[in-house]
């Protein structure tokens, strides 16, 4: 069995580990991620607010990241096929634009299975996975490798709701140009307020020739909305009521799923959908040591999903620092595909 080991890079910020090397096992590089006492502090934290929240992460154990996968099968799901054939219609347009020999790095990679084509398209050289969940890491690893042979493959371990620090990924900037790729809309499900830390953060990776391919779900009408995050087969409820059962493990809690309702709604004011658990019945839930009484009606926000204009996404691009912005959209102009690069100073 492969051990960890931990290393200190010199003068780094953050502990640096690295999974020893073998051909089965790829090489995984950790660049944040919370020990379990903060990971349990953040939750306790966030249940014993006055509005209980449980961040989006938590949603995504080995049991959430398959629910997730047969919600993105959904008929009432639209953003992966619309989003899929958006890429195959324009692939070869948008790769046109984009630097040769680069750094292909795919932030929230889970099994890679968006990346390859593109890797192809624009003959990167270099592919780099970046999750939270080191078992889709090296997935997409070995993955990388049989589908792409020849490219050099790296994964980093990255919590997003930290800073984004991938020094591998600047150390090779001046010869491979980074190009990030962030889709699936994943970027809606940061407050207004993270996504511009998030989106400077990408931009400070760039070096002078860098990119960001992300995308962006738009408006739509709320029935299609509130069916999209609230399917007929119960599917997205299940992804959400197993949320309860991370927190039981993580905290030693005592929840009942079964004693929650899924719930979720289209803010038109914030253009957001909130996904909430509404409390079926008043009870008291123990938390580790600590309580908390959910009276009936009660919720808890577990994920937001902000949904974009297309200007408005341009704009944020902008004040991120990005230039050189391109967009490519569906026909009714509900899913956007930006390609961002670096703001030439005039
Ligand atoms: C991962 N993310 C882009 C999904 C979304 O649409 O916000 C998560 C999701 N939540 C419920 N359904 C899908």
């Amino acid at each position: 069995m492969a051990t960890w080991r931990d290393v200190m890079i010199p003068g780094g910020k953050h502990p640096w580990h690295f999974f020893s090397a073998s051909p089965e096992i790829p090489t995984l590089q950790v660049s944040s991620r919370a020990a379990p006492a903060e990971r349990q502090r953040e939750l306790l934290d966030g249940l014993l607010a006055e509005q209980p929240v449980i961040a989006p992460k938590f949603l995504y154990d080995a049991q959430g990241c398959a629910l997730y996968s047969a919600i993105t099968q959904l008929e009432e799901y639209y953003p992966v096929r619309t989003e899929a054939a958006l890429f195959t219609r324009y692939r070869e347009e948008i790769a046109s634009y984009m630097p040769r020999r680069s750094q292909w790095v795919d932030l929230g990679c889970s099994d890679g299975g968006k990346s390859w084509a593109w890797v192809e398209a624009v003959g990167a050289a270099r592919y780099v996975g970046v999750d939270i969940a080191e078992e889709w890491l090296q997935l997409a690893l070995r993955e990388g490798r049989r589908r792409c042979p020849g490219v050099d493959t790296l994964g980093i371990v990255a919590d997003f709701t930290r800073p984004l620090e991938l020094q591998a990924v600047k150390a090779a900037a001046r010869k491979l140009p980074p190009v990030f790729f962030y889709p699936g809309s994943s970027i809606g499900n940061f407050t207004p307020g993270d996504t511009l830390h998030f989106l400077q953060s990408i931009q400070q990776h760039l070096g002078e020739h860098g990119q960001l391919l992300i995308s962006v779900d738009g408006l739509h009408e709320p029935e299609m909305l509130q069916a999209a995050y609230d399917d007929a087969l119960g599917v997205t409820a299940a992804f959400n009521r197993n949320v309860l059962r991370v927190v039981n493990r993580e905290l030693d809690a005592t929840f009942d799923p079964a004693l929650f309702r899924h719930h979720a709604v289209f803010n038109a004011d914030e253009s957001r959908i909130e996904m909430c658990l509404e409390a079926r019945e008043t009870h008291t839930v123990r938390l580790g040591r600590q309580r908390r009484r959910f009276y009936a009606g009660d919720s808890i926000v577990t994920e937001y999903a902000y949904k974009y204009s297309g200007e408005a996404f341009n704009a944020l691009l902008e004040v991120a620092g990005f230039g050189n912005i391109r967009r490519w959209h569906n026909a009714d102009r509900s899913y956007h595909v930006f390609l961002a690069g670096v703001r030439k100073l005039s």
